[in-house]
This record gives C-alpha cells, sequence and structure tokens, in this order.
C-alpha cells in the first residue's frame, strides 16, 4: 500500500511586489537582490485574505484535479507558521470551508519543512490503512504575521501563497516511497520568531523591541540549508537503492536561488532535473514545494512514473527528503 498524489494545486496572491517596489520602502536595489537571492518579486496577500483563503484555493484546485469531493477526505494536514490564529488550527478551518465533513483536521509546525512533515504524517496514517484520503496543504502568509517591513536583511526574501496535493491509498509500486525528517533544537535562534508566545509574552516592550518580528542569521542559515538539504537527498535516495541518475525532478524547497544552485551541484543534478521558480514568489516557507510541485505537474515536467525528490529546511532547524514514484 502507497500513498499516491493523485491531484496537486496552488493558489498564489493576485497583488506582485517586484524588487523596484522594495527600493521605495527599504535601502535596497533590485540587483543586489538578483545577485544575492535570485528573488525578483514575490505576492502578497490582500487584506481580507487568510492564510486558511489560500489554503482551500489550493486545496480545491487539488480536489479538482484529483476528481475527489472534499466529503471523500478523512484527513487533512496543513504546514504552517503563519494560521489565521494561534489556535485553533488553520486546517480546521480549511475543514469547514471546503466542506470536507468526515475529516480531522490538524496543523503541522515545522517553518519551511512543514509541507515535508504534513506529507509524512498523513502517509504514515494513509499506509497504516486508517483512511483512503488526504489532503496535504503548506500555506503562509508572511506579509502579514513575521516581517519586519524595515529590516532590508529579512523583508526582501519571503512572499505568500499556498499548494497542496491529495494523497490517496493505492496499491501498487506508485506513490510516496520514503520520508526522512530531522530536526536540531540547538538552532533554535538562528531562524525565528521570538514573539509573542509563553516565553515573550505580549507587551509594548515587546513591540518596542520588535521581537513579533522574524529573526534570521542569513549566512549560518545558508551553510546549513545547503548541507541539510543535499544530505537527506542522498538519504533519502540511497534508502530506496537510487541515484542521482535516476531523479526525474527534484523539487528543492525555494529559499534562494544560491542555496538551490549549490544544493543541485552537490547532489550531482543537472539544471533539467532541477525546478525553479523562486524568481516568481519568493521563500513561502512550507508552501514553496507544494506550489512548485503543482507548477511543475501542471507545466507537464513530471510523467507517470517518474521520480520525484523533494527536500526542505527550515527554522527549528528541521529538515526532510521525500521520495515520490508518479
Ligand atoms: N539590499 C541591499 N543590501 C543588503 C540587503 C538588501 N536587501 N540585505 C543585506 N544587505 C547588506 C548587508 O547590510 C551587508 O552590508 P555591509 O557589508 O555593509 O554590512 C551586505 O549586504 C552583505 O550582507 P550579508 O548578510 O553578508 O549578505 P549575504 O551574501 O550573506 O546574503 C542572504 C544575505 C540573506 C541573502 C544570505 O545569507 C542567505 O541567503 N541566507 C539564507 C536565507 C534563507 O534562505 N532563509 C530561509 C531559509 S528556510
Amino acid at each position: 500500500m502507497k500513498s499516491r498524489i493523485i491531484g496537486t494545486g496552488s493558489y498564489t496572491p493576485e497583488k506582485v511586489l517586484t524588487n523596484y517596489d522594495l527600493e521605495k520602502i527599504v535601502d535596497t536595489n533590485n540587483d543586489w537582490i538578483v545577485a544575492r537571492t535570485g528573488i525578483e518579486e514575490r505576492r502578497i496577500a490582500a487584506d481580507d485574505e487568510l492564510t486558511s483563503d489560500l489554503a482551500s484555493r489550493a486545496a480545491e484546485r487539488a480536489l479538482e484535479m484529483a476528481g475527489v469531493s472534499a466529503e471523500d477526505i478523512d484527513v487533512i494536514v496543513v504546514g504552517t507558521i503563519t494560521g489565521d490564529y494561534p489556535w485553533p488550527a488553520t486546517a480546521c478551518i480549511v475543514q469547514a470551508n471546503i466542506g470536507a465533513k468526515k475529516a480531522h483536521a490538524y496543523d503541522v509546525s515545522a517553518a519551511c519543512s512543514g509541507f515535508l512533515y504534513a506529507l509524512a504524517s498523513a502517509d504514515d496514517f494513509l499506509v497504516a490503512g486508517r483512511g483512503k484520503r488526504a489532503l496535504v496543504i503548506g500555506a503562509e502568509i508572511f506579509s502579514r504575521s513575521c516581517i519586519d517591513w524595515t529590516d532590508r536583511n529579512t523583508c526582501v526574501l519571503f512572499g505568500d501563497g499556498a499548494g497542496a496535493v491529495v494523497l490517496e491509498a493505492q496499491e501498487g509500486d506508485k506513490g510516496v516511497l520514503s520520508s526522512h525528517l530531522h530536526s536540531d533544537g540547538n538552532y533554535v535562534d538562528f531562524l525565528y520568531q521570538p514573539g509573542f508566545g509563553v516565553k515573550h509574552q505580549p507587551s509594548l516592550e515587546g513591540l518596542e523591541a520588535k521581537l513579533p518580528f522574524l529573526k534570521m542569521n542569513g549566512n549560518e542559515v545558508y551553510k546549513f540549508a545547503v548541507r541539510m538539504m543535499t544530505e537527506v537527498s542522498k538519504e533519502a535516495l540511497k534508502a530506496n537503492g537510487y541515484s542521482s541518475e535516476d531523479v526525474g525532478l527534484f523539487i528543492p524547497h525555494q529559499a534562494n536561488l544560491r542555496i538551490l544552485e549549490a544544493t543541485t551541484k552537490r547532489l550531482k543534478l543537472t539544471d533539467e532535473q532541477s525546478f525553479i521558480n523562486v524568481n516568481k514568489y519568493g521563500n513561502t516557507s512550507a508552501a514553496t514545494i507544494p506550489i512548485a510541485l503543482d507548477e511543475a505537474n501542471r507545466g507537464g515536467q513530471i510523467k507517470a512514473g517518474d521520480l520525484v525528490l523533494m527536500a526542505a529546511f527550515g527554522g527549528g532547524f528541521t529538515w526532510g527528503g521525500t521520495l515520490v514514484r508518479w
């Protein structure tokens, strides 16, 4: 029994924020951003759009492709760190929005690795025989939750969006082959949002200290991301007896072009084997992989029988690699 991806969907907000727009907000320029990150533009959610709205639209598109009704879904797992509320889970709001009446729903908090963590959780559920179909979503609105729009070091990197897949338990050799998840909590403060939670509760002093905004040690994150995405990709290939030449398409977490190029090179994958769309959306955290998967799928870049390798890295630190036979 395997969890097969039978539908993909994505939704990115209409509003485009280009590097030239950012030049008017902070002391930056298009050339710096493109040279350091490969990002040209990103999407920004409308004021009345919630993370659950982005997630629901992506989910509906995935369900439509799968030809499956929301009522046939047994579980909804959303990877997000920018949910509508601290609690309850955004997945519950999605469940109500799309009318997935029989599904139980929960969020997974693993930052930019959230989608692969959510996928592994849903895969375990289906392979254990506890349900037939799952909806797995990655959705984020960083622009309104943790971006400091006066900090040029970080605000140029991120964007909003959502992607989703429908998984179905099927006999045969197609579907998720294996997931490999890792964490190292020694590096929490290399990439995190300090407030407001239990450690730093809401206060005016905390606001003045900018605790609700993302903090990052960019250079260290860069090095870890390349090393860990490379290692976990090799781990996933080795566990299934494959090597880089067998990969049909590599879909890495779209953090930054330089990270993607360095990882692809270390894995000895060709440019044709690697999918890149970070130039259009920036880093949408848990949403990058399912958005990329949907674009590659709809664009005909994944054929039935292809080996699809996905790798992610994010705050925690968390990282993961997943191999799928399409
Ligand atoms: N525009 C113009 N200049 C900028 C800038 C911006 N948006 N952001 C930073 N700078 C400046 C810095 O202030 C610094 O200036 P200084 O030398 O006068 O102090 C200079 O550019 C170099 O900064 P540095 O941080 O050393 O640049 P870098 O080459 O390391 O690139 C990142 C910075 C953030 C692009 C890079 O570290 C990175 O990609 N890190 C990983 C980030 C990431 O992907 N996070 C999410 C992972 S899930």
